[in-house]
């Protein structure tokens, strides 16, 4: 049968999704499950592993149906994944022997104070790219092996296998034929050495992990295993790309020249900036990461995270009721020029990069008597786009690469408001692309690539069509100006929780 479509599999943190997308990079169609969030406690955050699989096969068996394509019409699988969430299972049974820990999940911090007390933070950073924090996988295999009753000698005899998303479903997938990661999601685990190409042996020995619950660490773009004849009715699809959803989004946004940026805008933003084959070390309270391994050889990308991105206009939608719709904030921020001197700073859950101050707190100044609703909604709006430019900015100074254009994906990218605001405030043109699911589209890329479904990155260059460009319109001096006064304000909200 023809093979006229690539199917990506985007597990995120709140849903799993499945698209199938055409040669010309298009989408077709789309399924989606949300899934449960499980919240033990105060700042824990779990996954069934086993719901996620099971959403997972279910939207992917689902969009073929609703397509009406047959399996063997889908020359491959790619996979992208939510990353650094942590799942640990019987190698035997298959079955997870606690819930998958989320890269949200804070309660591995005290594990995190400990190996920094030990002084082993620069090995860390230097080793891993990562600032050594409880976000990443690490510390989270460290805790299940520490908590769950008879783990650590199970882990110990080879019978336990660890796992990020992406290595649970290609697992699953081929029915525990292949256990594999790709070199996105290894430099997300706080265990890799991302400049040897290796698991970190010191770090294992640190968090008492052995090597072999760990899988193989394999470029980006290859034909890993094929899925078992039992998920897909009989058929044998390759499963041919794996990426971290930040990088694929950077892939598949076309961000293959040294300095190019993309900007992801959900619930928190995630901006990364391609490097190339160069490893920047920040000076500037970013990470290093894996962008991929594709074509022979690895190359990297500085990252930084904004915690509340689109999550601070559902604060004002859910909180302050001051909005029925996300998307009327784009409507009321219009009706006023500026936020009347109103800042809002939404340090929520404390500020990430540049300033990582978990001690960080919302806060909203410059209110005068006319301040009124809109010039609060302008102010959560602005606040988004002067956050990525605050980690714009250190990219800019780490990698001395002046920021040519963005290019943005992401639900908020529909807001026209904040996409101006955003390229007046940065001063460069704003790029948001035709297609915005540009995660499933780069796992689709990948697994295209792979099996010669298209041929080489240019295709994907020329598959890259811009839906509208956002040129800065902002005299240079208004917006250094306001930007002046948002730098202010953030100093306002650092350190507030002691
Ligand atoms: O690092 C976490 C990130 O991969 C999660 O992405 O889109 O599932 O929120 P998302």
């Amino acid at each position: 049968m023809d093979k006229k479509y690539i199917l990506a599999l985007d597990q995120g943190t709140t849903s799993s999704r499945a698209i199938l997308f055409n040669k010309a990079g298009q989408i077709v169609k789309v399924a989606q499950k949300e899934f449960t969030q499980i919240y033990p406690k105060a700042g824990w955050v779990e996954h069934d592993a086993m719901e996620i699989w099971g959403s997972q096969s279910g939207v992917a068996r689902e969009v073929l149906e609703t397509a009406g394509v047959s399996p063997d019409e889908v020359a491959a699988i790619g996979i992208t994944n939510q990353r650094e969430t942590t799942v640990v299972w019987d190698k035997a049974t298959g079955k997870p022997v606690y819930n998958a820990i989320v890269w949200q999940c804070r309660r591995t911090a005290a594990i995190c104070d400990d190996l920094k007390a030990k002084g082993l933070e620069a090995y860390i950073r230097d080793a891993t790219g990562l600032v050594v924090d409880a976000y990443f996988s690490g510390t989270k295999v460290k805790w299940i092996l520490d908590n769950v009753e008879g783990a650590r000698e199970k882990a110990e005899k080879g019978e336990l296998l660890f796992g990020n998303i992406d290595t649970w479903l290609v697992w699953n997938l081929t029915r525990g034929a292949v256990h594999v990661t790709d070199y996105s999601n290894a430099s997300r685990t706080m265990l890799y050495n991302i400049g040897d190409l290796k698991w970190d042996d010191k770090i294992l020995a640190e968090l008492g992990i052995p090597k072999s619950m760990l899988p193989e660490v394999k470029p980006s773009s290859e034909v890993y295993g094929h899925t078992d004849a039992k998920t897909f009715g009989g058929a044998n699809i390759p499963i041919a790309g794996i990426a971290g959803d930040q990088q694929a989004a950077l892939f598949g946004q076309a961000c293959f020249e040294d300095g190019m940026v993309k900007n992801t805008y959900g619930t928190g933003c995630f901006i990364l900036m391609q490097t190339g084959e160069k490893r920047v070390q920040s000076k500037n309270g970013l990470l290093t990461t894996i962008a991929w391994g594709v074509d022979g050889k690895v190359e990297y990308a500085l990252e930084g995270s904004v915690f509340m991105g689109g999550a601070t206009i559902q604060w004002l939608r859910d909180e302050l009721k001051l909005i029925n719709d996300s998307a009327d904030s784009e409507y009321f921020a219009t009706k006023v020029d500026d936020t009347n001197g109103v800042y809002l700073v939404p340090a929520f859950a404390g500020l990430g990069a540049p300033h990582w101050d978990m001690y960080a707190r919302g806060t909203m100044v410059g209110l005068t008597r006319g301040a009124n609703r809109n010039h609060v909604i302008r102010a959560a709006l602005e606040s988004i786009a002067y956050q990525s430019k605050d980690v714009i900015s250190a990219m800019e100074d780490d990698s001395g690469i002046k920021l040519a254009a963005l290019k943005v994906d992401g639900g908020a990218t529909a807001n026209n408001f904040l996409m101006q605001f955003q390229s007046d405030i940065l001063g460069v043109e704003v790029h948001r692309p035709k297609v915005t699911e540009t995660t499933a589209l780069g796992a689709a890329y990948l697994a295209g690539l792979a099996v010669g479904f298209w041929q080489s990155k240019n295709e994907i260059v020329k598959n890259w069509a811009v839906d509208q460009v956002f040129e800065p319109a902002m005299a240079d001096a208004d917006s250094a100006k306001i930007y002046k006064d948002w730098v202010r304000a953030v100093e306002r909200a650092k350190a507030w929780e002691k």
